[in-house]
């Protein structure tokens, strides 16, 4: 079921908890909604789910208007982070619930939920496990009997609110692979919350960043890691390092350097640059445009090693990641050029050698040598 969210605007007291949002979401399509707390990635869960209604805007089920349908006309799958199974019903009649609450015509015989309770649970690889109570499962083993609950109704859309946010790591990254091969086996349409890039980036299809009740961005994992359109993004995805700097006819400057960017549709003017402190090249040989800086610290991270640097006196500091014995890290001053890289205006233009569909422009990385 393909579902678009259109110029959605919703209010709680006049406090606009989401801000136009739109959205088409297609058919089969694993989509994370991903941001920090109180981003509206919840309020905007539930408005697909026809448990908030916008205050502007509409919700569409393929070609249907569904903003004012009721949850049970849309007939979506639930799974929140505390939606606690039912406690005094086994596994398998919580699984039926759904089925069994149906009016009369629509209900299938109890035999027939019995059946497909224990495919379910097969799904989701718990069976044997149909006369447990939930408090004799694990909290993992619960989320996955939540998601069986959720499936058994044969929804249109399955909504997943945080579905793993109380359990641990370990667990976690286990369920995710796990839900990700239900997802592929069962070809629901999926809408995922989280506030964890890791899991959103893992498993969706399409990665939906938000904050303060916008989408800041749309992208499959690889288009919003590397090429982030806001610093917002480039903030929350992954690890950036940023340094103000000047755009004078294309060139960035920073105060009487140049740093061998370019960035012709950036207006000149004061603005960001941003890249990740992997992404860097090391330039021992003179340096005609870079950015050099003096060793602040440097810190082992895993199988890196984390160099922070102070650049023009003290006045910045940013990070580059380097090889774990690589000798740049026990000298004084280091020189460097990001290759990937984007620069923001103060106007909002952005600039770099990453064209915004996630292509390199060849001619461009020729141009400033990375
Ligand atoms: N029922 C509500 N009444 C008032 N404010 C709400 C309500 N639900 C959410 N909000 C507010 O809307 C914003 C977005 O909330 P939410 O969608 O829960 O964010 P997230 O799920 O990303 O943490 C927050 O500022 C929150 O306080
Ligand atoms: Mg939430």
């Amino acid at each position: 079921m393909d579902v678009s969210i259109r110029n959605v605007r919703k209010e709680f007291d006049r406090f606009p908890a989401l801000r136009d949002v739109s959205l088409d979401i297609r058919s089969g399509e694993l989509i994370a909604l991903l941001g920090p707390s109180g981003s509206g990635k919840t309020t905007l869960l539930r408005l697909i789910a026809g448990l908030e209604r916008p205050t502007e805007g509409a919700v569409f089920f393929g070609d249907e208007d569904a903003s004012h349908k009721s949850v049970q006309e849309r007939n979506v799958g639930f799974v929140f982070q505390h939606y606690a199974l039912f406690r005094y019903m086994t596994v398998a009649d919580n699984i039926g619930f759904g089925l069994k609450v149906r009016p009369g015509a629509t209900r299938p015989p109890s035999a027939e939920i019995r059946r497909r309770a224990s495919e379910l649970l097969d799904l989701v690889q718990l069976s044997g496990l149909e006369k447990r109570y939930p408090n004799q499962l694990s909290g993992g083993q619960r989320q996955r009997v939540a998601l069986a609950r959720a499936l058994a109704i044969e929804p249109k859309v399955l909504l997943l609110d945080e579905p793993f946010g109380a359990l641990d790591a370990q667990v976690r990254r286990e369920l995710r692979r796990w839900l990700r091969e239900i997802h592929d086996t069962t070809g629901h349409t999926t809408v995922f919350v989280t506030h964890d890039q890791e899991e959103a980036l893992e498993l969706a299809d399409r990665v939906v960043v938000m904050s303060q009740g916008r989408i800041e961005q749309v992208g499959t994992a690889d288009e919003v890691y590397d090429t982030p359109n806001s610093p917002f993004v480039y903030g929350f995805i992954g690890e950036s390092s940023s340094l103000p700097v000047r755009v004078e006819g294309g060139q960035l400057w920073l105060q009487d350097r140049t740093l061998g960017l370019t960035a012709e549709d950036v207006p000149d003017g004061d603005a960001t640059l941003y890249f990740r402190p992997h992404d860097v090249e090391l330039i021992t040989d003179g340096c005609g445009g870079c950015i050099a800086g003096t060793v602040a610290a440097s810190r082992r991270v895993a199988g890196t090693r984390r160099v922070e640097l102070e650049i023009g006196g003290d006045r910045h500091r940013v990070e580059i990641e380097l090889p774990i014995e690589h000798p740049a890290a026990q000298k004084n001053r280091v020189a460097f050029r990001p290759r990937r890289w984007r620069v923001f205006s103060e106007s909002g233009a952005v600039g770099g050698p990453v064209a915004s569909n996630g292509r390199v422009h060849h001619e461009e990385l020729a141009r400033t040598g990375t």
